[in-house]
């Protein structure tokens, strides 16, 4: 596996690569790495000729600092996964390779980006949309591989790139779960162990909900789901709705859209968790 540091290099990698007629897949990470991040890597390889990772912790998506400073980082440690993945290359920048300057792009994509985690973490998607754009501009991929656990995040990558019209197809591959069910995440090392053992809960409700349907309006399965998650010790509930998959708006009855999906945030003790579910 190759290891760039610099765009000039992996750029002139890439030039060749796609020169002698290969398909590029890139699968952009935070590091951290895990084997939901691998099953991206491997679905990557799937469907293109190699496989470019990019690690790199993004300050500008953090709206909290603290977040920013403890959220995990291994270098060494992902490069070995990536190699026994069979990644073809490794794009590890520093942050002054990536933003030169501050990088003061405003996106607005509308209301994709403006409910659950765009309201709860102001700025957030906009520097998701700063860093994948930039990272599409250095690597000009020909599709792009993306987990639905970050399920919001998918739509308003989605949305940036037909905004931007960014040719790099955008591919979401299914959540990885634990054996309990607990959705793969860096955040999951965080966890003490008294949350460990409390975090499944979150898609063992989820998924119980799922029966639920049948006799509860949409709003009343939010409400019992809260209620349930927050009665286990450690966890509490920052908000979970209901939505479209396409429009990811609200709904207040099922037959408001054909494919309701429910998006969940969860404090586990001082880690937030994000987890999703679909309702059809
Ligand atoms: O999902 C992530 O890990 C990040 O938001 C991404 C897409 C790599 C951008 O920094």
């Amino acid at each position: 596996m190759k290891i760039y540091k610099e765009i000039e290099g992996l750029q002139s990698f890439v030039a060749e690569q796609r020169a002698a007629g290969k398909r590029i897949g890139f699968v952009p990470t935070m590091g951290a790495l895990h084997a939901g991040h691998l099953s991206l890597v491997a679905r990557a390889l799937q469907s293109c000729d190699l496989c470019v990772v990019s690690v790199f912790v993004n300050p500008t998506q953090f709206n909290n600092p603290r977040d920013l400073e403890t959220y995990p980082r291994d270098l060494e440690a992902d490069a070995c996964l990536l190699e026994a993945a069979g990644a073809t290359a490794l794009f590890a920048p520093e942050v002054t390779t990536i933003y030169p300057e501050p990088d003061t792009r405003v996106f607005d994509v509308g209301a994709v980006a403006e409910v659950m985690e765009g309201a709860y973490r102001p700025g957030h998607f906009n520097g998701v949309m700063q860093v994948v754009s930039r990272l599409f501009d250095i690597v000009r991929p020909d599709c792009a591989f993306f987990g639905e656990k970050d399920f919001q995040q998918i739509a308003v990558i989605r949305a940036m790139a037909r905004q931007i019209a960014s040719p790099v197809e955008i591919i979401a591959c299914p959540i990885v779960r634990e054996e309990d069910g607990l959705a793969r995440s860096s955040r999951n090392l965080l966890l003490t162990p008294e949350g460990r053992a409390a975090a499944p809960s979150i898609y063992r409700i989820l998924s119980e909900s799922r029966g639920w349907v049948e006799t509860l309006s949409p709003q009343e399965l939010i409400a019992r789901v809260t209620e349930e998650i927050n009665a286990v010790p450690t966890l509490r509930v920052e908000y979970f709705d209901i939505v479209d998959t396409d429009s990811l708006q609200s709904i207040h009855s099922w037959v408001d859209s054909p494919r309701p999906h429910g998006c969940i945030t969860v404090y586990c003790g001082e880690v937030r968790l994000i987890d999703n579910i679909a309702y059809h």
